[in-house]
């Protein structure tokens, strides 16, 4: 193992009842809002979800997330051009049409961001998960945080204290994902061998089912595809 330069990362699901106190809370969300920012833009939203009852909620019509009901933090991030483009008509310009090439950066902005919320929570020993699930309620979300059109939920983080130890989990060899200079493509053996390294990572042993699940036709991302792309509509990020 290399050297490590930062905080080890896990995801954390388990959290300890102890809340974060308020000024953690502010010194990681302020830490946060350092990341770059593509344009000078800031083209996000973090919403924290401090009312219970509201969380129980989301973490239902998202198909039932423990993390997100446990965590004491929970925040949904968002891509967000509506602040944007009120600030350009404040200004007396009319907004321009761009909702594809809006909603790429406002989720580099948002993701950096979230990035560096869960970089510095953990740095202050905190832990952290991302939580992709949200998608799953992404037709009942825009009403259910009061969001206006521009404005749209990508993932959720939970942050807490941690309750769980689990070990690193493993990432496929940098071989694989770093590339020099030009693509290059992996020989089919170089993946399935990539792929058993993976397997400690699932429950099941086998990361090529999870992948099935997730990706293969008939899997989760397909049937996420229907309403997500219905709320970039609804949400004015698809003309
Ligand atoms: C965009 C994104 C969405 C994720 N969604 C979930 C989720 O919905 N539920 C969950 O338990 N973990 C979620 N995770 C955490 C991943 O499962 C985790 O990062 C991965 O298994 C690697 O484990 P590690 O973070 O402990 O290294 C998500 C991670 C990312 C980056």
């Amino acid at each position: 193992m290399s050297e490590r330069l930062l905080a080890p990362h896990r995801s954390i699901r388990q959290f300890k009842s102890q809340p974060v106190p308020e000024a953690l809370v502010q010194a990681v969300l302020a830490e946060a809002q350092r990341a770059p920012t593509d344009a000078t833009a800031q083209m996000y939203s973090l919403i924290r979800v401090i009312d219970r009852s509201l969380r129980q909620r989301i973490s239902q019509v998202c198909g039932g997330v423990p993390a997100m009901e446990a965590a004491p933090e929970f925040f949904v991030v968002c891509a967000d051009l509506y602040r944007l483009r009120r600030l350009v008509e404040l200004e007396g310009s009319p907004w321009a049409e761009f909702p594809h090439i809006g909603l790429h950066f406002a989720t580099v902005d948002a993701t950096l961001v979230a990035q560096r919320l869960m970089d510095a929570a953990e740095a202050a020993g905190l832990a952290v998960c991302p939580i992709g699930a949200v998608v799953n309620g992404i037709t009942e979300l825009p009403q259910l945080l009061n969001l206006p059109p521009l404005v749209l939920p990508l993932f959720g983080v939970c942050v807490g204290y941690p309750d769980e130890d689990p070990p690193l989990r493993p990432r496929l060899p940098l071989s694989l994902v770093v590339h020099e200079n030009t693509y290059r493509q992996p020989a089919a053996a170089e993946l399935s061998a990539a792929a058993v390294h993976m397997n400690p990572i699932t429950r099941t042993g086998s990361w090529l089912v999870v992948l099935r699940r997730y990706f293969a036709a008939g899997g989760t991302m397909e049937e996420r595809e229907g309403p997500f792309v219905r709320t970039l509509h609804q949400q004015g990020f698809a003309p």
